[in-house]
């Protein structure tokens, strides 16, 4: 599908956003663990968390969705049936690496394995961890997606893992449910932390620190009934595109700020975006608010360190902004951006390059230079969602139409962007 983005004077308005994706994944995984029926609203409305019920319906968990609204009735720890075939994740990373977590400690074996890009994510860094707490696993070429996960009794490890990922954490942290005993994980960089709020939320045993987290084995969970705040990182796109278009004034309500995904609010005032936090308020331990953004100079910035983690999923558009920005960005120690859905550091400078901007790459980043103008042209998602949509804000800036090549890629996380962003463009 090729969307043609036209090139917009303000993004104005107010929208309401699908819930999260990262905490969407979560608390359906928690939610067929716990002893009962869970109900979530707000559901993320993106195939990769249509994946996560897929797969645990796979496991012989009674899952019911209408439109945002899932009832999903857990069978506690040990209830999962052998699933007769392959689960498949599709494109979600976070469904394959987490829910192998829970699979390492069922009875039986299970495969697991998703679309053309997830067979090329790397998995060793689930593989370790679980292999230690008494799981066996296979993978192809000893590293890809499918695996092959033999579950079995677990034992509860400290581990640390050599990246900063998210995923990483709560898959151990999941198995850690299984394990008898305090499991514990420690993070080389402070990543979301929505595996550990949930957790506490469905009535675990969790602690955390700085750069730690641990959970006490064999968990009993508790069906909660929940919702979903709105997904930070797919507002993300609003909020750049109306910093970058001077006449925008932009509201964004229901949005989840929980501060280990919020970095991006603090970069994009840091880098001159007039952005304000109208109301916040508490959801089941997420911080949840209202967003006003309006248009404004941006000064760019630097990606570095702990913040390149905390922005992981924002740098595409990002360096979108980096480009109509006073100083440019610079992005550096995100090596893990070559690993995401595409190579995001290739697609990125590939795409921008297409619309006639200067990107130079490194191994692990990228230098956009600031006070650059998108031509029109085309540019491609390559399958990839946020790629999709950092693009067409990309488009709202430029001299003419942009058409986006495999659009559809957007959906992955957040269908409803192309009409909301019709909604707000004018
Ligand atoms: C996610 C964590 C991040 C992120 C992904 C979702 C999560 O991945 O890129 O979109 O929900 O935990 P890593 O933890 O592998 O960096």
């Amino acid at each position: 599908m090729v969307e043609v983005i036209q090139p917009a004077r303000r993004l104005h308005g107010s929208v309401r956003l699908p819930g999260d994706k990262s905490i969407s994944h979560r608390y359906a995984m928690l939610a067929s663990v716990a002893g009962g029926i869970t109900t979530i609203r707000n559901y993320s409305s993106g195939a990769d968390c249509h994946s996560t019920l897929a797969c645990l319906r796979g496991l012989g968990i009674e899952v019911e969705a209408r439109g945002d609204e899932v009832r999903i009735h857990g069978r506690g720890l040990h209830g999962y049936r052998q699933p007769p075939q392959q689960l498949d994740a599709g494109n979600s990373g976070s469904t394959i690496r987490m829910l192998s977590g829970l699979l390492a400690g069922q009875p039986f074996e299970t495969r697991i394995g998703g679309d053309e890009s997830l067979s090329r994510r790397p998995m060793q860094r689930i593989m370790e961890p679980l292999r230690r707490m008494g799981a066996a696993i296979e993978a192809r070429e000893g590293r890809f997606p499918p695996l092959l996960i033999r579950g079995g009794p677990l034992e509860p490890i400290e581990y640390e893992t050599p990246v900063a990922s998210a995923q990483v954490k709560s898959c151990v942290l999941l198995a850690g449910l299984m394990a008898e005993g305090v499991t514990t994980v420690r993070e080389p960089a402070r990543t979301r932390d929505h595996t550990e709020v949930a957790l506490r939320e469905f009535g675990a045993e969790v602690e955390t620190g700085p750069g730690w987290a641990r959970v006490k084995g064999p968990a009993r969970l508790e069906p909660r009934e929940l919702a979903v705040p709105g997904d930070l990182s797919s507002a993300a796109f609003f909020l750049v595109g109306a910093a970058m278009l001077p006449e925008s004034d932009l509201v964004i309500d229901g949005v989840g700020l929980n501060p280990t995904r919020a970095a991006l609010i603090d970069f994009l005032a840091s880098a001159g975006a007039r952005i304000e936090i109208l109301d916040i308020g508490m959801r089941h331990g997420e911080p949840i608010g209202v967003l006003r953004v309006r248009g404004s100079k941006l000064a760019g910035g630097v990606i570095e360190k702990g913040l390149t983690a905390a922005l992981i999923d924002e740098i595409p558009v990002l360096a979108v902004l980096g480009a109509v920005s006073e100083e440019g960005l610079t992005v550096r120690d995100a090596a893990e951006l070559r690993v995401k859905e595409t190579d995001r550091i290739e697609t990125v400078a590939d795409n921008l390059r297409r619309l006639g901007v200067r990107v130079e790459t490194a191994p692990d980043g990228l230098r956009v230079e600031g006070r650059q103008r998108f031509r029109s042209g085309m540019v491609s998602s390559f399958g990839d969602h946020r790629i999709a949509m950092a693009f067409a804000i990309a488009a709202l800036a430029a001299d003419g139409p942009v058409e986006i090549e495999g659009a559809e890629a957007a959906s992955v996380s957040f269908p409803e962007f192309w009409s909301k962003l019709r909604e707000i463009a004018d």
